[in-house]
């Protein structure tokens, strides 16, 4: 089948505005209103749980937050560029507040401000130039991988030691894969057995390298070409696969000269960067959220404007496409070099998948979601390559399994994947987050159409990247 593409290969493609005779509007055997309770849950860490009631359908608009991965890169970037920037719609997730506090132990000044609905939506940050403070305490990256990795590169090249730490989670997480290039590059770094936070970075004059990285990471060629800005000479990483180029457009946002040919990005060292103004996209992988609580049911319609729709993100709406959800996108602008429209979607038929290769590197923070709905489809999804999914937030290939199997459903889990067969009836179950942001929410919205209620404890974690996801989520779901 011919997959259609918004966006591809950086060009704006012919946008095919999708029209479809409404389907008969399915309702489900129950027909309860959706309810989302927070309750207080002395069992569980975070002392938070959600109860899922089922629902007939979605409907609604629902404005999402400023992308995550744009809204780390625009902090890191501003608090080492010259002058004060300032973001719109900067992410609401704990994870950038982690990065806002590392930012701020660095010697960089910010503050929140009003955004233009009033709300704190805002930053301002005031650049220190290349040369950041030398912390007096521990960096505490909390539950985010991408404050960790991302910053190192940058710490590299400052003439002072700094170390960083994370929660449990984080504290399990491989970095190994941002140790090997910075050494490489003249940083001496500590780390506990393993290549495990946290870290203690030397940081000092760096060389420049071309890095070949195993791991298809956006992380670690951000991490690369942000020490890449220190370092004497031309720094160049060559990717496997290739992933989110966040990083590259934000160095050029904020003036610096970035190269791109095939899967190689290139910098040379140097360069300063200077501040900006900029509207964070609403983030494609909360959107996602949304997307596959419509496709679980005919006749639903959402829209969330103002989304990020960065090609080496947009594979999500080509495979939600190819299993059925009827999109459009609309308004299409450009943003500080990223694309952004406003998605129009309509649940239909929801089809099976197979999610392999460069697929699977391109939808690896959707992928929970997709599975949590995948029982629901009619021929099931198969997610392979993606052994990348047992080390992230949490094992999410276990806890995806564990879960679905909770709800009854049969599911094959595998080291690098996992088979999950469409055409099945769940039922609520006594659900857990696994302290993870993504398994929170992704179960939130299968529960949807499970027969019966479905708790999800450590639901709190969903604020990692989405605070207000369940009030959300309540708002479209329909009664
Ligand atoms: C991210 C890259 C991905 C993704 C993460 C955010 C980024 O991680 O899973 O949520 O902002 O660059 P990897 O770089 O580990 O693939």
């Amino acid at each position: 089948m011919q997959i259609p593409h918004f966006v591809r290969d950086d060009k704006i493609c012919k946008l095919r505005v999708m029209q479809q005779e409404r389907s008969q509007r399915r309702l489900l055997s129950s027909e309860i209103s959706v309810i989302f309770m927070f309750m207080p849950d002395d069992s569980t860490p975070d002392g938070s749980r959600v109860i899922v009631h089922p629902a007939r359908d979605v409907r609604g608009v629902v404005r999402i937050p400023g992308d995550k991965s744009i809204s780390h890169r625009y902090a890191m970037l501003a608090a080492i560029a010259e002058g004060t920037s300032r973001f719109q719609n900067f992410s609401a997730a704990r994870d950038c507040a982690s990065t806002l506090d590392c930012v701020a132990k660095l010697g960089c000044e910010w503050k929140r401000l009003k955004d233009e609905r009033g709300d704190d939506g805002a930053i301002e940050v005031c650049g220190v130039g290349p040369l950041l403070e030398a912390p007096t305490q521990v960096l505490d990256c909390g539950n985010s991988g991408s404050t960790m990795r991302m910053l190192s590169g940058i710490l590299a090249g400052q003439p002072f030691s700094s170390e960083l730490c994370g929660d449990e989670s984080l504290s399990r997480r491989p970095m190994a894969r941002i140790i090997t290039p910075l050494f490489e590059m003249g940083a001496r770094i500590e780390a506990a057995e393993g290549g495990r936070p946290p870290l203690i970075i030397h940081g000092g004059p760096l060389k420049s390298i071309h890095y070949k990285p195993e791991v298809a990471s956006a992380q670690v060629k951000s991490c690369v070409l942000f020490a890449g800005l220190f370092a004497e000479g031309e720094t160049v990483v060559e990717e496997p696969i290739r992933t989110r180029d966040h990083g590259e457009i934000a160095l050029r946002a904020f003036g610096a000269e970035v190269e791109r040919t095939g899967n190689a990005s290139r910098i040379v060292g140097g360069q300063r960067l200077r501040a900006i103004e900029a509207h964070v996209p609403g983030d494609l992988s909360s959107a996602a959220f949304f997307l596959c609580a419509a496709a679980l049911f005919p006749g639903s319609q959402i829209t969330l404007p103002g989304i990020l729709m960065n090609p080496t993100r947009a594979r999500l709406l080509d495979i939600l496409i190819q299993m059925g959800l009827k999109i459009s996108v609309a308004h299409l602008e450009e943003h500080q070099g990223e694309l952004v429209g406003t998605i129009e979607a309509r649940g239909t038929a929801w089809k099976g998948a197979v999610i392999a290769g460069a697929d699977t590197a391109a939808l690896i923070d959707e992928i929970p979601v997709l599975a949590a709905v995948a029982p629901y489809s009619d021929g099931g999804l198969e997610v392979r390559d993606a052994k990348e999914l047992r080390v992230k937030e949490s094992d999410r290939i276990a806890a995806v399994a564990a879960n679905l199997r909770k709800m009854g459903a049969e599911v094959e889990e595998r080291p690098d994947g996992l088979r999950i067969p469409g055409g099945q009836h769940l039922h609520g179950a006594e659900l857990d987050s696994f302290a993870d942001h993504r398994i929170a929410m992704a179960f939130a919205v299968g529960a949807l159409r499970a027969e019966g209620e479905t708790t999800i404890r450590g639901a709190d974690a969903a604020g990692v990247s989405y605070p207000a996801f369940f009030e959300e989520l309540e708002t479209i779901a329909g009664r």
